[in-house]
């Protein structure tokens, strides 16, 4: 994050963290300075903050800082279209005058709640989500890539050496889907989300023929 921030009077701010497609986080720190600079509110999207270190649910007690969380990716539920926002209650009165009046429909509700409840399940997959990415970038480093420390399910990696773009597309002619991404001014890079160890196996075992 820039500092200073050089927008400290927008109307709102929007602040991935953990980011994408870099998978990297502000420091509590960092996040206090860009609230401290703000004269508009700051959405906080947390949607990736399970698989990070740690979480800024502590700032949505900031009078004008909204943190929102998504049960799409450490809950695997992107099909039930569920997540959640948690704010200042003043703050949470002026969205709901804004808000659609239909709210989340019941099965979603079941569905949320009953995985907000399996934190044990959470856990698990949390953990082998971690120990994937720890082991994809130690083998796409050993491949000659440079791996940005990641605190999400996926990993941005990019090479210095050798265009990016080729790998991605032979990769997909070899049936395996990552993103790539390009960013004027900054370069491109790969996306590569993190899947079971046997994807991730193939994965490494077609980079290792193909670099
Ligand atoms: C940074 C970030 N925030 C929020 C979302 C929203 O996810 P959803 O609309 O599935 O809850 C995504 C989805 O890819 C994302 O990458």
């Amino acid at each position: 994050v820039p500092d200073p921030w050089p927008f400290p009077d927008a109307q709102l701010t929007l602040l991935a963290n953990p980011n994408s497609p870099s998978g990297t986080t502000v420091s509590p720190k960092g996040l206090e300075r860009l609230v401290d600079s703000l004269s508009g509110p700051l959405v906080l999207d947390e949607a990736y903050v399970d698989f990070a270190d740690r979480h800024n649910l502590d700032l949505a007690r900031r009078p004008k800082v909204i943190v929102t969380r998504s049960l799409s990716k450490s809950y695997a539920l992107a099909g039930i279209r569920f997540g959640y926002a948690v704010a200042d209650a003043a703050l949470t009165r002026e969205l709901i005058k804004v808000k659609d009046s239909y709210n989340c429909d019941v099965l979603s509700l079941a569905a949320a709640t009953a995985a907000l409840e399996d934190q044990d399940y959470l856990q698990r997959t949390r953990a082998l989500i971690l120990a994937t990415r720890a082991r994809l970038t130690q083998d796409l480093q050993a491949l000659g890539f440079e791996v940005c420390p990641s605190q999400a399910n996926f990993i941005w990696c990019r090479r210095s050496d050798h265009p990016v773009k080729p790998i991605y597309e032979e990769l997909k002619r070899r049936m395996i889907l990552i993103r790539y991404m390009a960013y004027e001014g900054y370069g491109d890079g790969l996306r590569i989300s993190i899947g079971t160890d046997a994807e991730i196996d193939r994965l490494c075992q077609e980079l290792k023929q193909m670099m």
